[in-house]
């Protein structure tokens, strides 16, 4: 196969067009496909060129990402950016009557300045709330109506003030109850105010912002029952009007799991749903989910196993590729974290090395595969 050299004088478009249709095929390509790539390195094209004509690929920023580093490969690569955690009521509301935007106004701007589209993340998670915010002065529980005019002065506030910037909203997160017997979780939001929590936030979302795009947002969508809740809570919603655009999947997975049939069975489910679709924090561990066989795994990898990077190059090809034949559902793909220097699952003595960049911020042989389209 011809191999083609890219200089500075290509506009990157062309050689992302070109790479595309040369680099493609056999495995016995893939070494000249990413020798091609490594080339390009140096010009300004990263996985949103390659991407262009599928979804914004995104990833979720902390101040951190500010530094010189981490702020040129996110330019490079993305397009599209959630703040990790900086929009979270706790981070923002910090005491009654006191917001403090100014961490998070820093990567508002870094954002604007660059071109990157920014979700918002999130408006209301049980997870994420101060002691006092669902408290009076003197320390009494709020009941339903005095929460309800909180949440809405809150949603106000933060909708109000990005209203130029944030398309989309995660509005809820993790409202649905990941117990096999319980439907809307039994957060103190849905205890005192009732499951309609949920409609008066995705309510008060639009009276503040009618155009901005309104997402629910959850983990656990490959097992079917959790699934099964969720689709019923979006029907509901749907069912009342309540003004609710798409379904954003978080995408906490592992090189164990989901499987290609999974996936296809999540997404199958839940395109029926007609909203726009999003995964919105990506990432594929190195070591599954639950303790106990995340020790068992890692010891396996401490000793050696050649196969895991292997594994999770599979994986991410095989959900990439997915991704891409869903791609008239699918309105964009954000990473959690952004490369494998920093990523919230690690502990010291456990690195998950879930993303596409290793821990010196250069791509890794799984990036490759996934900007391969066989
Ligand atoms: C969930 C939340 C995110 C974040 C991650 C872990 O998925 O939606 O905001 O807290 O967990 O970092």
């Amino acid at each position: 196969m011809k191999k083609v050299k890219f200089s500075y004088k290509f506009p990157s478009i062309i050689s992302v067009f070109l790479l595309a249709i040369i680099g493609c095929g056999s495995s016995n390509n893939r070494a000249s496909f990413k020798t091609n790539l490594a080339n390009t390195d140096t010009i300004n094209s990263g996985m949103k060129d390659f991407y262009l004509d599928y979804f914004p690929i995104g990833a979720s920023i902390a101040p951190r990402s500010l530094n010189d580093q981490e702020s040129r490969l996110i330019k490079k690569e993305f397009n599209s950016v959630t703040l990790e955690y900086l929009l979270q009521l706790k981070h923002v509301y910090k005491e009654p009557g006191y917001y403090d935007f100014e961490a998070a106004d820093k990567l508002i701007d870094f954002a604007k300045d660059n071109n990157l589209k920014v979700r918002g993340h999130s408006l209301c998670w049980h997870d994420q709330v101060p002691e006092w915010y669902i408290k009076d002065k003197s320390g009494n529980i709020l009941n339903r109506e005095q929460l309800l005019a909180r949440h809405k002065n809150h949603v106000e506030t933060m909708v109000n003030r990005y209203k130029n910037t944030i398309y989309a909203w995660d509005v809820v997160n993790e409202a649905i109850s990941n117990e096999p017997k319980e439907y809307i979780e039994k957060s103190p939001f849905q205890q005192i105010i009732g499951d309609d929590y949920i409609a008066k936030m995705f309510e008060y979302a639009n009276q503040s912002d009618p155009s901005a795009k309104l997402f629910y947002n959850d983990n656990n969508y490959i097992n079917p029952k959790k699934r099964k809740k969720i689709i019923r809570l979006v029907n509901a919603l749907k069912k009342s009007n309540i003004p609710i655009h798409g379904i954003g999947i978080q995408g906490h997975w592992s090189i164990y799991g989901p499987t290609e049939k999974e996936l296809r069975e999540t997404l199958d489910d839940i395109t029926k749903l007609g909203l726009e679709i999003q995964i919105t924090e990506l990432d594929v561990s190195l070591h599954p989910k639950n303790n106990k066989e995340r020790e068992k795994k890692a010891l396996l990898l401490l000793k050696g196993n050649p196969n895991q990077e292997e594994l999770q190059a599979k994986q991410y090809e095989m959900i990439f590729s997915v991704l891409r034949e869903y791609k008239k559902y699918i309105t964009g793909v954000t990473f959690w974290n952004v490369s494998d220097y920093y990523s919230w699952m690690d502990k010291p003595s456990i690195k998950h090395r879930p993303l596409l960049f290793d821990e010196d911020f250069k791509r890794k042989d799984v990036y490759f595969r996934v900007i391969d389209f066989k």
